[in-house]
């Protein structure tokens, strides 16, 4: 089964590259995403897919709640590979990034973000690897103007790689 599946036809899908964070009993943390897409109209709702064994899906599953910062283009990788690349089990992420505190006292990081929102899950489901949160959007805010990142550009212009939590992992391979 697996050899009729080309990994170059699933790197056209488009994404783009957020950071979802939260916090459970005094503990912050975030991850980047790309596997996060708007859902319905009404009511507003997104699905986000993370990895099982992220510190960042421990504490979402934990506190029912969980903020999304959409990511600029301009973006040093470097910030990406914060959030990224390592994991905040042993490392406070937010003591090296500005961020705001939303009315339900999530953080959401503000720095190379063009905007923000929170949001409330309504389920989580096991896909595999990873654990599927629907959510929905409790408010939304823009934080300024400007073009925002996109999966494609991260690895085409930016020249970034995929962690192995990553769900498109595989594409680091065919580079
Ligand atoms: C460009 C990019 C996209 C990523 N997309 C996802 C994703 O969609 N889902 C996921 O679980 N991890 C994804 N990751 C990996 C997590 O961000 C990474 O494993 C992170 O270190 C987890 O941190 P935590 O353990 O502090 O939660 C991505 C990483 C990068 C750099």
């Amino acid at each position: 089964m697996d050899s009729i599946i080309d990994p170059r036809a699933l790197f056209t899908l488009n994404y783009g590259v957020y950071i979802v964070s939260t916090e459970y009993q005094g503990r912050k943390n975030g991850q980047i995403i790309n596997a996060l897409m708007q859902l319905t109209a009404d009511p507003i709702c997104m699905a986000a897919c993370l990895h099982r064994d992220n510190f960042t899906t421990e504490l979402v599953e934990k506190s029912g709640r969980f903020t999304v910062s959409v990511l600029e283009e301009s973006v040093p990788l470097q910030f990406i590979g914060q959030f990224g690349f390592r994991c905040g089990r042993d490392f406070d992420k937010f003591s090296a990034c500005a961020f705001e505190t939303g009315e339900d006292g999530l953080p959401f990081v503000t720095e190379h973000a063009l905007a923000c929102m929170e949001l409330e899950v309504i389920s989580v489901q096991e896909i595999f690897t990873h654990k599927l949160f629907t959510a929905r959007v409790l408010s939304a805010k823009v934080l300024k103007e400007g073009v925002p990142l996109t999966y494609a550009n991260y690895h085409f212009i930016k020249k970034g790689k995929s962690p192995a939590n990553a769900p498109t992992a595989v594409f680091n391979k065919i580079k």
